[in-house]
């Protein structure tokens, strides 16, 4: 499956620091021979993640992920490990022959459709026809810089412009399939005709379908988004997430809005950490993008009904994540862009300074519409906000919360905790960590450390190869074996390249990350190796010798017995000599 040997792989890992990698994404702090940060593929605040120059690997303590530079973009970045590779060349300039094709089952094709409509349209809003849409944008505050930034553009009053122009180009299937062209009875048609139209970028930045707006007309959506294509799926990205990241982790705080119309207006006083998700609530898709941004999540909705609505589910989306958002409210049902517009830049980010906590804002939004003088109304209410403390794990939170809750209703504090009735979420699901085997034998907490060992040093491979004959923990015997094989091949062990070998088998790069996860001393003397294969083999005598014995018990067969007998006692001589 890897288009790549394994050399050009080393090349091109090998061209990169994975520290400098990793700093891309999160901040590490220098600590000893390692750097440390907050690990990304979990929920935390503490850096448990380590990232070894010496080794270029990154470990975490906590969930036990593993990897080098490949895996680490590939988790975070969620791509293939192929655009992985092509991420790591660019970083090291590195040339690659190979053609890695981003997403290899889909036509490429696409991409380039979306891109050069987008030339089309912006070309439009620069004649004389995009006079009025221009005209539209201005009064929006929107000007030709933005419009540049955003690469918005128009799609003209005129029926075929993207088919006479791309048709030349592109076949009619691809063209379909992007959605901007249709089919009707009157022949092939451009699907947006005098919009303004909003270019959607996914992850990576790539045109993957278009938003457009009405402008001189009430008629009509007043936005139609392309339609879902395999490479456009509204769920499964963010606006302006291509162009925010950096300064998201920068600032370690994402804000995320319902519209990119807003979006754009934050961006134009200054404020560029944001995201829109162009729907109703945040998905759980988007969750786990937001998650990944930054720490602080501020949801700054629209200020009407339908906002605090979409807050609240986008609130429990990511509390499903273990993690707790800030939001913030605007005041007259306004949306951010309008909120700029009617009070300007200074107070909206004295707004987003000043965010809310989760439990604040719920508390006012289930509040509303109730009459707490009423004791029917006054119940429901505190009912329902000791069931939104069942989700927060926060207790520091949740003691505010009940004082300010006792305040309203008038109820002992100590009384409404009792009734918080606390659901048992299953652990790994609240913070996607992995749970090591408990290593139940010294049988096999040997097999654990020797594959450590093997890990780093030929001296343990070449123990492994002369002592040990199985290893008990079937992913554990797949790894030995693994190792061996690389080791035969290349003469040495190099984590960092062994670990392209396992990039396809998720099993074994968790196994290898359960192993790293045992954080022992980083060398151990052959005899102590020795001594560790011994004990395996010990495990192996033991195995095999009660497999005899139930073989033994099983039979009637009195000959069969004998045989039996005598193959255990010879294994119990061996196992003497073998073992001590
Ligand atoms: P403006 O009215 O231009 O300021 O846009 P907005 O950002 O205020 O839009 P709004 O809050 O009404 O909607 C938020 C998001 O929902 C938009 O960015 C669109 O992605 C989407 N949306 C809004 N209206 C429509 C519509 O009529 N059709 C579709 N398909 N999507 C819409
Ligand atoms: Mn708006």
């Amino acid at each position: 499956m890897n288009l790549l040997t394994q050399e050009q792989l080393n090349n091109i890992r090998t061209s990169v620091n994975i520290v400098d990698v990793v700093s891309k994404y999160i901040p590490l702090a220098h600590k000893g021979s390692n750097y440390w940060g907050v690990c990304p593929f979990h929920s935390d605040t503490n850096p448990s993640l380590c990232v070894s120059p010496d080794k270029q690997i990154f470990t975490c303590f906590v969930c036990h992920k593993t990897g080098n530079a490949f895996n680490f973009i590939m988790e975070f970045e969620h791509v293939s490990f192929q655009e992985a590779v092509k991420k790591v060349a660019d970083m090291g300039n590195v040339k690659v022959d190979i053609n890695i094709k981003s997403k290899p089952s889909i036509n490429n094709n696409l991409y380039k459709i979306y891109e050069d409509t987008n030339k089309i349209y912006q070309n439009n809003m620069n004649t004389t026809f995009g006079s009025e849409a221009k005209k539209y944008l201005f009064d929006r505050e929107i000007n030709d810089e933005i419009i540049k930034e955003f690469g918005i553009g128009l799609s003209i009053k005129a029926r075929d412009v993207l088919v006479k122009g791309l048709s030349k180009k592109y076949e009619m299937k691809d063209l379909l399939e992007s959605g901007l062209i249709i089919k009707t009875e009157s022949g092939m048609i451009d699907a947006y005709q005098n919009r303004i139209m909003f270019p959607l970028w996914d992850l990576e930045g790539r045109i993957v379908g278009y938003s457009g707006r009405i402008y001189d007309t009430k008629e009509g959506s007043k936005y139609i988004n392309s339609k879902e294509s395999k490479i456009f799926k509204k769920g499964e990205l963010l606006y302006n997430y291509h162009r925010s990241r950096d300064i998201c982790r920068e600032l370690d705080t994402v804000i995320v809005m319902e519209g990119f119309m807003d979006v754009i207006a934050s961006y134009k006083v200054g404020v560029k950490n944001t995201v829109a998700m162009m729907g109703t609530a945040v998905t759980k898709y988007q969750a786990n993008l937001i998650k990944r941004m930054a720490s602080n999540i501020i949801l700054l909705f629209d200020g009407d009904d339908a906002g605090a609505k979409a807050t609240m589910r986008s609130v429990d989306e990511l509390l499903e994540l273990n993690v707790t958002p800030k939001v913030v409210r605007l005041e007259d049902n306004l949306d951010p862009d309008e909120y700029i517009k009617k009070y300007g830049k200074d107070a909206f980010i004295e707004k987003i300074n000043n965010p809310m906590n989760i439990m604040d804002f719920k508390l006012s939004y289930l509040k509303n519409g109730k009459n707490l003088t009423s004791d029917v109304e006054k119940a429901s209410y505190v009912n329902d906000i000791l069931h939104e403390l069942e989700h927060i794990n926060d207790d520091i939170l949740i003691e505010l919360t009940l004082k300010k809750l006792s305040l309203e209703s008038g109820l002992d504090v100590e009384f409404l905790k009792s009734k918080i009735v606390k659901e048992e979420k299953p652990k790994e699901k609240v913070t996607e960590t992995k749970k090591v085997d408990i290593k139940t034998t010294k049988y096999e907490q040997a097999e654990a450390t020797l594959l450590y060992y093997m890990l780093r040093s030929s001296d343990a491979i070449n123990v492994y190869n002369d002592y040990v004959t199985n290893i008990r923990i079937q992913k554990y015997r797949f790894l030995a074996r693994n190792i061996l094989q690389f080791y035969k091949e290349f003469g040495k062990i190099d984590l960092a390249a062994f670990l392209d070998t396992l990039a396809f088998n998720q099993e074994a790069l968790d196994t290898v990350g359960e192993i790293q996860s045992l954080n022992l001393k980083e060398d151990m003397n052959k005899d102590d190796l020795i001594e560790c294969a011994k004990v395996i083999q010990e495990g192996n005598y033991k195995d095999a010798i009660k497999a005899l014995e139930e073989q033994m018990s099983n039979t009637d067969n009195l000959e069969e017995k004998v045989k039996l007998s005598e193959e255990i006692r010879k294994l119990k001589v061996r196992r003497m000599k073998d073992v001590k």
